[in-house]
């Protein structure tokens, strides 16, 4: 393993992710490690990569990462390169809606894949309220700002220049997850938006119909597979019906706006590991 890596390593849990992502699953991690030692081989596709933390958490020689979110993908490519951040970041009120505002004008000027929207990107997911990624009817970015005490930047954006080794060979697509390109001895890892009960569109229009399309692709697939996803009876019913061998877990708790901590239950449905 190249030094640039190790320096990153967290204990136990491989590489800290460069961006903050609801739902991000580095909790998982070692959950995952046990599967995948036996399969570290195989070339790590995973359709819903989103903040990275499981990809940095197995580090596998080769991967396939996909999402549908082009920013998050952009960032990546960018960080391959060895992207250096050159924009001033600063914890205030006042240039993160500058920023937001810069990084709506460049996506609405076809320049989304520039350097620069990386740069905002990263600013913006660090500053914004809770690392959030929402946009509007409009499609622009409509976060507010954090208002966190402090922000350091400079710890992470030191790190930046080790991502490039660890991204060598990594391929980065954004795309419906159907759409991804696997081979046939693939090592797949799926982490949907969570299936909401009760309801048949989510808010991330990710819906049920999805879901059981996403599982109907996965039952497809000849490797190995593992899903991730809330534990919502209609999910381990579908999993189980497809074969897969299912497995409950209990998610970190989520404190819910009334304060209340809601259980949260995941369950990871796997085939052929
Ligand atoms: C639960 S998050 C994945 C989190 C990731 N495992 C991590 O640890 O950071 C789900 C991801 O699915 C992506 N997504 C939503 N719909 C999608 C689709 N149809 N195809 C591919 N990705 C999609 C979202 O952008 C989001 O990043």
């Amino acid at each position: 393993m190249a030094t640039a890596t190790r320096y990153m390593l967290a204990e136990g849990l491989g590489v800290r992710p460069p961006l903050k992502w609801a739902g991000g699953k580095r909790w998982l991690v070692p959950h995952l490690q046990k599967i995948w030692k036996k399969h570290s081989q195989r070339r790590l596709v995973e359709p819903f990569c989103g903040g990275l933390a499981v990809a940095l958490g197995l580090l596998p020689e080769e991967a396939l990462l996909n999402d549908i979110n082009p920013h998050a993908i952009n960032f990546y490519l960018w960080l391959k390169k060895g992207l250096k951040v050159r924009l001033s970041m600063r914890n205030d009120e006042e240039s993160f809606y500058e920023c937001r505002a810069r990084f709506n004008e460049l996506n609405s000027k076809g320049k989304s894949t520039s350097r620069e929207a990386a740069e905002l990107f990263y600013y913006l997911n660090r500053t914004g309220y809770n690392g959030l990624c929402r946009f509007n009817k409009k499609g622009e970015f409509n976060v507010p700002f954090g208002r966190y005490k402090t922000i350091n930047y400079d710890q992470f954006t030191d790190e930046f220049k080790h991502y490039r080794s660890v991204f060598a060979n990594w391929q980065f697509s954004v795309s419906d997850f159907q759409s991804v390109p696997v081979q046939d001895d693939d090592f797949i890892y799926a982490d949907p938006p969570y299936d909401v009960e009760f309801t048949q569109y989510s808010k991330e229009g990710f819906g049920w119909d999805d879901q059981v399309r996403l599982a109907q692709w996965l039952a497809e697939h000849s490797g190995p597979v593992v899903l991730s996803n809330q534990a919502t009876a209609r999910v381990v019913k579908l999993y189980k019906s497809l074969g897969f061998k299912t497995k409950i877990l209990d998610a970190p708790r989520l404190i819910s706006c009334t304060g209340d901590r809601a259980s949260a239950r995941e369950v990871l449905a796997v085939k052929g590991v």
